[in-house]
């Protein structure tokens, strides 16, 4: 197991290009097995989730070359509609492959996702999606098995915007006979990359981004070569790091409105904030002052995936943050960790209360989760004295060359072998 060791209380200075979006590459990787043709996907990022779902691939029988600044996938040989149950375990986003499995194959097998540590997280809303679309589903003894003589076009109205269960219909239906409509779509910004892929690959998708998406189906889809997205969260950690140590750094690749709910928090937390196309100037003195409230909530609110790395900014902010997790029910582990370096966080069910206090100091502490363990190393560069985190596992499905990138801005950070 690795561990970081963080000595706190350096500024941030410096800049910084963000990965390809690991929840754009995730389902773009599911959905190259639409077709025989080579498919091309540059910037793939070196991190966990993406090895496991490379790994699921090859499973199918798909053909893996990881390239320098680009991964090439041949789904010519995929054979097998059994998606492994040990991989599905390690990588809850295998659920994606459903829809892209059923369009080539009219079946699929995959052991039941499960929930994981920041909640329960059914696929009920992603197997309703798919039995409109003509799918039979039969759960039994931990599995899913679906098959369908053909999928056919149908109007699906999600009941709440979920973004898997959005990405698995798309999938299912860009070659499925007719018209599909999805209301009450996720709208995140990985929607429209997923749009713009299987577009590029001759699918006819439109209207990602708003609540309605509508896909007709095509017979076939060709190959492609395809750079997806910055990846927003990535590039949200590294803002709250530097707004939180103070400093000034420059994050190219993302474009501002994929977070503007966050910039429009830290502005309001006092940090100078300028953007220019893809490029966001973050500037701090590292004395913020909190807000009131910050809820987690669909795209384009404030998003779940930056909840735990801004809560661990709003522990040293002047004054007294109430933090509302709308999406998940448990994504507050970190909040023991950070009262181990010294916070006042009150966790009651999916609020949050933190009371900003002068300083936090070094600790060791562990991360439970991907975006906990971010969290706990955004307190950590913050805190006065060495802090150590263990237990990177989860750190590493999401980051890649996390510790590199935060030397390169001034964080005194090592990575060990324990
Ligand atoms: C995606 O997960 C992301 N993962 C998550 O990022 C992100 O937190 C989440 O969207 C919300 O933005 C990937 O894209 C790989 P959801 P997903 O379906 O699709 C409920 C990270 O840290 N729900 O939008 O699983 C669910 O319980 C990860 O990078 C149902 O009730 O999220 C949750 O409360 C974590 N039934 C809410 O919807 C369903 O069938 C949001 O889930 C599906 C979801």
């Amino acid at each position: 197991m690795d561990k970081f060791i963080i000595d706190g209380g350096e500024r941030l200075y410096g800049k910084l290009q963000a990965q390809s979006a690991k929840n754009t590459v995730l389902p773009l990787l599911a959905a190259s097995v639409l077709t025989d043709e080579q498919v091309k996907i540059r910037g793939v990022p070196t991190i966990c989730d993406v090895e496991n779902m490379l790994r699921i691939l090859t499973e199918v029988g798909c053909r893996i070359k990881r390239q320098k600044d680009c991964t090439v996938i041949d789904s010519s040989g995929a054979v097998s509609h059994e998606i492994p149950p040990r991989l599905t375990k390690e990588l809850r986003s295998s659920v994606f492959m459903l829809g892209s499995v059923l369009t080539r194959f009219r079946r699929a097998k995959i052991s039941y996702p499960g929930g994981c540590d920041i909640g329960l997280r059914p696929i009920d809303l992603h197997l309703s999606g798919l039995k409109r679309l003509g799918v039979e589903i039969c759960e039994e003894g931990g599995y899913i098995e679906c098959k369908a003589d053909k999928l056919v076009g149908a109007e699906i109205l999600l009941d709440f915007p979920s973004v898997g269960a959005t990405e698995n219909i798309i999938l299912a239906a860009v070659k499925a006979e007719g018209i599909t409509v999805v209301r009450n779509a996720a709208k995140e910004p990985e929607i429209v990359d997923l749009q713009n892929f299987l577009n590029a690959m001759g699918a006819r998708v439109r209207g990602a981004g708003g609540g309605t998406v509508v896909i007709e189906g095509v017979k076939r889809l060709h190959g492609v070569d395809y750079t997806p997205i910055g990846d927003r969260i990535e590039a949200g950690t590294y803002l709250i790091a530097a707004a939180s140590c103070g400093g000034e750094i420059e994050i190219s690749g993302v474009p501002p409105e994929n977070i503007a709910a966050l910039l429009h928090k830290l502005r309001e937390n006092g940090c100078k904030i300028h953007t220019k196309n893809d490029k966001i100037i973050l500037r701090s003195d590292g004395k913020l002052k909190s807000v009131d409230l910050v809820e987690t909530m669909p795209f384009p609110g404030f998003p779940t995936d930056l909840q735990a790395q801004y809560s661990a900014l709003c522990c040293t902010c002047t004054g007294t943050t109430l933090v509302v997790e709308n999406l998940f029910e448990t994504r507050y582990k970190y909040a023991a960790e950070l009262k181990r370096m010294g916070a006042d966080v009150t966790v009651r069910g999916r609020t949050a209360v933190i009371r900003g206090v002068e300083k936090l100091h070094g600790a060791r502490v562990t991360a439970s989760d991907l975006r906990g363990g971010a969290a706990l190393v955004v307190a950590a560069l913050k805190a006065e004295g060495q802090s150590d985190i263990v237990d990177l596992s989860h750190i590493d499905r999401g980051y890649a060359d996390f510790e590199y990138k935060l030397k390169k801005l001034g964080a005194k950070i090592r990575r060990v072998r324990i």
